[in-house]
């Protein structure tokens, strides 16, 4: 084995860590090392309240031993089958029942590793599903301003975060753009649904008008914009979004990787909204975080269409080798039933009212400029340093994490999303952390 870097055991040069100051982390590293419930347990030997549920998908809390111990049982059972050609058991059943979770007609299930997996598969599926009714002109794709879609070339080019587009050359072709509905002069300190900017939608009707709605083959959104600091839909604007995809043969995709699997207080945010995409696209929560998967919902027409050709063709050149493996399908099944008995999903939405009150009593808070939220989801916009941006954020971060909260910043916002198990302490720990080291940051 090449030895150039010199690397011993404890080195911390090797792992080039994926979007983290690794200049800055590997100067003060900041490691867990254990974790349970809510909380982490940190190298020193310290708890921290868990105020992101990992990345937003450790949902139903840390080390539940129904998920541990469904992981430990599968692969000693049957630990990998070949996803193409081949099946096992619990990659149907974990369809099924996904199938029983999401909304009606949404009924068909292919599974990825992760969300940019997802997203990357939902847009292939959308431009094949139209060529396989024969309409191959629509080979546009749309996305937004500020959404984030996974780092995969069909994600970052419906995406619509700068840094993550800009090294990247070309990306995708025929992609377009609606505008982010961030509105934060009429819609500042909104609590949930903001009331403005419903009319955003209709900038579809005029992207339709550019380029001809019968070149455009989906529209891609996440229901509330999670990674660019927690946008949320102003009232309306996803049912118009809706209405001007049906008018044009347009598929709507929902991107549910941070807002699938009970975060809002419903199984789905396409739930929550009462807009039902034709194609959402989930990973996160799906096995509580705990190991990667990821599942893109379909409507039965869309599954359908490939249903032709001869029997023993492939109908959809499209999977990965760990497509629906066993030990992921094991997690994801633990992980349905720890939401089903444990009625997380209900508990998220009788909590929501609290969070959204202890939230929005940081309005008076040093720097604050803004405070959003929605189901078990916040955000606390900082003013920046000027000259400075993203600056006082991670300073918070890394005060809050010294404090013994884990938050979690993008640009100078704040976002939170903790476990569904949260307590009512927790929350008020999270906001007095947060209170507190606002005073304690430049
Ligand atoms: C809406 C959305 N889509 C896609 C992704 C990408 O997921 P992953 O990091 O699992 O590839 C994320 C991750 O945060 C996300 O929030």
């Amino acid at each position: 084995m090449s030895n150039r870097l010199n690397v011993t055991p404890n080195d911390l040069r090797a792992f080039w860590m994926p979007f983290t100051a690794n200049r800055q982390f590997k100067k003060n590293p900041r490691m867990f090392v254990g974790a349970k419930d809510m909380h982490y347990t940190t190298a020193d030997g310290r708890q921290v309240l868990d105020g992101t549920a990992g990345l937003w998908c450790v949902n139903a809390g840390h080390c539940r031993p129904r998920i541990t111990e469904a992981i430990a049982k599968q692969a000693g059972e049957l630990d990998y089958a070949p996803a193409f050609q081949m099946g096992h058991p619990k990659a149907f059943e974990l369809a099924n029942r996904l199938a029983d979770l999401s909304p009606d007609g949404l009924d068909h299930v292919m599974f990825t590793n992760s969300g940019s997996e997802s997203v990357d598969t939902a847009l292939k599926t959308a431009l094949a599903y139209h060529r396989a009714k024969g309409d191959g002109a629509r080979f546009r794709l749309i996305g937004r301003e500020r959404g984030y879609h996974g780092v995969n070339f069909g994600g970052i080019s419906v995406g619509g975060i700068v840094p993550n587009r800009k090294m990247f050359g070309t990306l995708l072709t025929g992609v377009d753009h609606l505008p982010h509905t961030h509105l934060p002069g009429e819609n500042a300190f909104s609590r949930g649904e903001p009331k403005h900017g419903s009319n955003l939608a209709d900038e579809l009707e005029r992207i339709c008008g550019l380029h001809d709605p019968s070149t455009i083959a989906a529209v891609i959104v996440e229901p509330v914009a999670g990674s660019t600091g927690v946008l949320i839909p102003p009232k309306g604007y996803l049912q118009r979004l809706r209405e001007i995809c049906d008018k044009h043969g347009i598929l709507l995709i929902f991107d549910e990787v941070i807002t699938g699997y009970g975060r809002m207080g419903a199984p789905f945010g396409a739930d929550y909204f009462g807009v039902k995409p034709d194609m959402m696209t989930t990973a996160k929560g799906l096995t509580n975080g705990v190991i990667p998967m990821g599942a893109v919902f379909v409507t039965d027409e869309i599954h359908d269409a490939f249903m032709q050709g001869p029997e023993h063709m492939i109908e959809f050149f499209h999977g990965y080798t760990y497509s629906g493996n066993p030990i992921s399908s094991a997690a994801g099944l633990a992980t349905l039933e720890t939401y089903r008995e444990e009625g997380l999903f209900d508990r998220a939405a009788e909590l929501a009212p609290y969070w959204e009150d202890a939230l929005h009593s940081l309005k008076d808070a040093r720097y604050v400029i803004d405070i959003r939220n929605i189901g078990l989801i916040g955000a606390i916009e900082l003013e920046p340093i000027a000259g400075q941006p993203t600056k006082r954020a991670f300073s918070a971060f890394v005060r809050a994490y010294e404090k013994g909260c884990l938050i979690r910043t993008t640009g100078d916002i704040i976002a939170l999303s903790p476990p569904l198990i949260i307590e009512k302490q927790h929350i008020d720990q999270i906001v007095s952390t947060i209170r507190e080291t606002l005073e304690e940051v430049d």
